[in-house]
C-alpha cells in the first residue's frame, strides 16, 4: 500500500487540531448549560464533544495506518460565555459549516493527489458534516422560534436530554 503523501497528512494533522477544538467547544458550551441548569442542552453537547473527539481518533488512525506520523499541536481555548441560548446555537451552527470548508478543502487536495483511501474516508466526513449542519440547523430554528421562554426552554431541554450516544444509538427509539 502507497504511504500516505506529505501534504495529506500534513493537512490531516490540522484536521485533527480542529477536531478537537471543536471537542474543546463543545465541551466548553456545555459547561455553560450545566452551569444555568439546563442539564439536557449541557448533554445534547457533552455527546457532540465526544463525537468530534471520535472525528480526530478517525483521522489520527488513518494517518497511522498508511505509514505516516501524527503530529498534535496545541489547541487554542474556547470561549467560555455566551449572551443567550440563540447565541450558542449560532455559534455551533457557523463552526460546523468552518468545518464542512475544511472538509471540502482536505477532499479537493485528496483527488488532486489521487489519494483514494483518503478520498473513501473523507467520504464519510462529508456525509457527516451534512447532519452536523442540519442538527445545528434545527437548534438554531427552534430556539429562535421559542425566543427563550422559559417554558419552552425547559421542554427543549427535556427533549435534548434524550439524546443519545454513537453507542446507544438503534438500541431503541426514542
Ligand atoms: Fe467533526
Ligand atoms: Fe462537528
Amino acid at each position: 500500500m502507497n504511504s500516505i503523501g506529505k501534504p495529506m497528512q500534513d493537512a490531516m494533522n490540522d484536521q485533527i487540531n480542529k477536531e478537537f477544538f471543536s471537542s474543546y467547544l463543545y465541551l466548553s458550551m456545555a459547561a455553560y448549560f450545566e452551569d444555568k441548569n439546563l442539564m439536557g442542552f449541557a448533554h445534547w453537547m457533552q455527546l457532540q464533544a465526544d463525537e468530534e473527539r471520535e472525528h480526530a481518533m478517525k483521522f489520527y488512525s488513518f494517518i497511522l495506518d498508511r505509514g505516516g506520523r501524527v503530529l498534535l499541536k496545541a489547541i487554542d481555548a474556547p470561549a467560555t460565555d455566551w449572551k443567550s441560548n440563540l447565541e450558542v446555537a449560532e455559534q455551533v451552527a457557523e463552526h460546523e459549516a468552518n468545518v464542512t470548508n475544511s472538509i471540502n478543502a482536505l477532499y479537493e487536495l485528496a483527488v488532486q493527489e489521487k489519494d483514494y483511501p483518503a478520498q473513501a474516508l473523507l467520504q464519510w466526513f462529508i456525509t457527516e458534516q451534512v447532519e452536523e449542519e442540519k442538527n445545528a440547523a434545527e437548534l438554531v430554528a427552534k430556539l429562535r422560534l421559542i425566543e427563550e421562554r422559559g417554558t419552552a426552554v425547559l421542554m427543549l431541554d427535556h427533549r435534548l436530554s434524550k439524546r443519545k450516544g454513537e453507542e446507544e444509538e438503534g438500541e431503541d427509539e426514542e
